[in-house]
């Protein structure tokens, strides 16, 4: 038998800080419902896929070859990056538009698919995990770098919703674009990230799928929050 006094049922457990596992293809709605969901809770934030379009600009502009695994890997790991208030830093440079840019988003897929680069970004992306809590914006947040996510939802849409939406996006930025290119190009993308052989583009088993195809950014802002809120 032990001896002394037993625990006092309320004493709190240790402060391990909530994540909020947020995953899901591209144009989605993700990233918008992911820092709507963080500043609503007051959590931190974490846009994974700007650290794989971070880890990418970096290899281009030091003339790296994007399928050079083990460099790439090692830029990864010493990625000068910095987040501060909505802007992105590489270094002292301001790269917030920078990693926009489409040759930058396919060079992040292209690296995103490199084993030792995934690896290299492990320990940075936990880091983030800090008081008072965490939203994880990506495609393995809840399958891979936080299985123990208290709160994960797998957040997509229709192909053509998706589509629509990127349409609607760059046609607001004056740029031309044809729907159904569009469409064929997610379908496409859909169908490679669900099927690499490292961190594929999966939900996890315990996540909340929330399809946003007919819901507007409010209402699924609304539907993360009330599913955090009911695993508290
Ligand atoms: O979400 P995004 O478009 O910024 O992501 C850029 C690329 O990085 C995209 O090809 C998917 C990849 N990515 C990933 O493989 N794992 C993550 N956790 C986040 C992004």
């Amino acid at each position: 038998m032990m001896s002394g006094s037993p625990l006092p049922a309320s004493r709190p457990p240790l402060a391990v800080p909530p994540v909020i596992a947020i995953d899901g293809p591209s144009a989605s709605g993700k990233g918008t419902v992911a820092e709507r969901v963080a500043r609503a809770l007051g959590f931190h934030f974490l846009d994974s896929g700007a650290l794989y379009r971070l880890t990418a600009l970096f290899a281009m502009k030091a003339g790296v070859a994007l399928d050079d695994e083990a460099t790439v890997a090692r830029l990864a790991a010493e990625l000068p990056a910095r987040f501060h208030n909505a802007a992105v830093w590489l270094a002292d440079e301001n790269v917030t538009g920078a990693i926009r840019a489409e040759a930058v988003g396919a060079g992040a897929s292209q690296v995103a698919a490199l084993p030792a680069v995934r690896a290299a970004l492990f320990d940075r992306q936990r880091a983030y995990r800090q008081l008072p809590g965490l939203v994880a914006d990506g495609r393995d947040m809840g399958t891979v770098i936080f299985p123990d996510a208290p709160a994960k939802v797998f957040l997509t849409a229709s192909a053509e919703a998706r589509a629509e939406r990127r349409y609607k996006q760059l046609i607001e930025k004056g740029n031309s674009a044809s729907l159904s290119d569009l469409v064929a190009d997610m379908q496409a993308r859909d169908a490679r990230d669900a099927s690499r052989a490292v961190a594929p583009l999966t939900p996890a088993p315990d996540a909340l799928l929330l399809d946003t195809t007919h819901m507007d950014i409010d209402s699924a802002v609304q539907a993360v929050l009330a599913h955090y809120r009911s695993r508290l």
